[in-house]
């Protein structure tokens, strides 16, 4: 067995996602995006990389599967946001305003309208709303949709289910209006500036900068720092880091769950 296909069964038996099933051509693109990032240049030497650096999974996982998403991904993060901040956010302003950069099919988006829904039921004093952008226009038009497969919902709640879902009869559950609305979807590449107006809240970006090469990540995160207002919070996913050079722009809120404080 040559070197790429013997890469190919670690794959498999490591995240059970069967590459035989995508175009070669696609999949190669794919690991040597993950390559170049570590400065790999053998298959073999990726397959050894892999084997040995548990850190490497959810990187080259995302990108074989680049717009993969769920409700609530990462539920101890999504917890930590509710309790920690939209709580006590909520007891202070009476605005709120949340930008999901790099969306995908919209599950991230809804999950943070659950929350605040939830969150503001009889509080019907707030103003809130969720800004939520992508470059790829198919999956956005999924996203507007909000029509999900029952697999999206592993981390929603029974009392999620019935208040903001309606189970279709083909088996897919559609979100239901009162969350839709609440969602602004909007076309935007994140290389191009910020799209909305500043003085943002929170800033979530999570599982996106993963293709982006470090000066271009660094650009993101000034973007992000001056979209959010001083005190707001930028979210990153599990396996992304703050460069050296913009670390300074924010204090750790919680490092574990890679959620920062912008700095005055
Ligand atoms: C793995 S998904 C992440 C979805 C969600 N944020 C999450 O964490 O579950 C990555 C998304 O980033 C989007 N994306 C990649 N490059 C982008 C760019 N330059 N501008 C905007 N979105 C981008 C992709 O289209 C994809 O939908």
């Amino acid at each position: 067995m040559d070197e790429f296909q013997s890469l190919l069964q670690t794959i498999q038996r490591l995240f059970g996602i069967q590459c035989t099933n995508y175009k070669e051509d696609y999949i190669k693109r794919r690991l040597a995006s993950r390559m170049n990032a570590r400065r790999i240049a053998t298959y073999r030497e990726y397959q050894e990389y892999l084997l040995k650096h548990p850190e490497e999974h959810e990187p080259l996982k995302n990108a074989l599967t680049i717009n993969v998403t769920k409700f609530f991904r990462d539920p101890a993060v999504f917890e930590c946001i509710r309790n920690e901040i939209l709580i006590p956010m909520l007891r202070q302003q009476n605005r709120i305003r949340i930008w999901s950069a790099g969306c995908s099919s919209g599950e991230e988006p809804y999950s943070y309208a659950m929350m605040l829904y939830d969150q503001t039921l009889i509080r019907k004093d707030i103003d809130w709303q969720v800004i939520a952008t992508d470059i790829d226009d198919v999956i956005l038009g999924k996203a507007r949709e909000g029509v999900y497969d029952k697999s999206a919902l592993e981390f929603v709640n029974e009392r999620q289910l019935h208040r903001h879902f309606t189970r279709r009869a083909d088996g897919k559950f559609e979100i239901k209006p009162h969350i839709r609305e609440k969602v602004r979807f909007q076309h935007h590449d994140l290389m191009s500036g910020v799209p909305v107006q500043h003085g943002l809240d929170i800033v979530s970006c999570r599982n996106v900068t993963i293709y982006f090469s470090d000066p271009q990540k660094n650009d993101l995160v000034r973007m992000f720092y001056q979209g959010l207002r001083p005190g707001g919070y930028y979210i990153m996913g599990m396996s992304e880091f703050l460069g050296r050079e913009v670390e300074n722009l924010f204090i750790p809120f919680k490092p574990l769950q890679k959620i920062f404080i912008r700095k005055d």
